[in-house]
């Protein structure tokens, strides 16, 4: 990777070399706090890691206490996924792109790739697999379902989840709403119109519970 005579590198950073850019938005997170704040459970988390310590979790997956220890290091989509065996929730782009690890952090939506596990201590985690009641699918997952709101449906859970998320947070009462709230779920399918008239049909359902 190398920067070219008017200082662009391939990330598109221009007239800046990448150190220099880095650090300032290094110095800049530490100046402003919010986001960028280092705290203390950072540095513990960080202290842990260099030491190659783990970290003993204790939150809850779909109604269910579980107790790890997992590297400090570890993201809850590779926790779910590697660690509890709950493999419903996929990786996509592991980047915070795509929407297809979406899951449910004490009801409120979290993309599970970029959700540090050591931040869910106490707290509970709804999976695609959490969603249905026994043998009985949840209306969401019925109605994407009734829709043929997916093709190969890699992205399916993470929209279905996202749609819970999405309809619980007064978010879904038109279609212009319902696209631009899960505007971060993609799918390569392009199944979207399926996904908004699921998505419809499914709210009025939620409503009635
Ligand atoms: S896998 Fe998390 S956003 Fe793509
Ligand atoms: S159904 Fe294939 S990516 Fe969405």
């Amino acid at each position: 990777m190398h920067d070219d005579a008017r200082g662009r590198d391939n990330c598109g950073v221009t007239g800046v070399n990448r150190r220099r850019f880095l650090g300032g938005t290094a110095m800049g997170a530490v100046m402003l706090g919010g986001v960028g704040r280092i705290t203390q459970a950072d540095a513990q988390i960080s202290r842990n890691a260099n030491q190659g310590a783990t970290l003993s979790l204790g939150f809850a997956v779909n109604r269910r206490d579980y107790h790890l220890d997992v590297d400090p290091r570890s993201t809850l989509l590779d926790t779910l996924r590697e660690t509890i065996g709950l493999t419903g929730t996929k990786k996509g782009c592991d980047q915070g792109q795509c929407g297809a690890c979406t899951v449910l952090l004490d009801g409120q939506r979290v993309l599970s790739c970029l959700t540090l596990a050591a931040t869910v201590q106490g707290r509970a985690v709804t999976t695609i697999e959490g969603l249905a009641e026994g043998e009985e699918l949840h209306p969401m997952q019925q109605a994407f379902i009734d829709n043929d709101a997916f093709q190969c449906g890699y992205c399916t859970p993470g929209q279905i989840v996202s749609a819970v998320g999405c309809v619980n947070e007064g978010h879904a009462a038109s279609d212009a709403d319902i696209r631009e709230y899960m505007s971060g779920n993609l799918c390569r399918c392009a199944a979207y119109p399926n996904i908004v008239a699921a998505v419809n049909q499914a709210k009025t359902q939620m409503r009635r519970a």
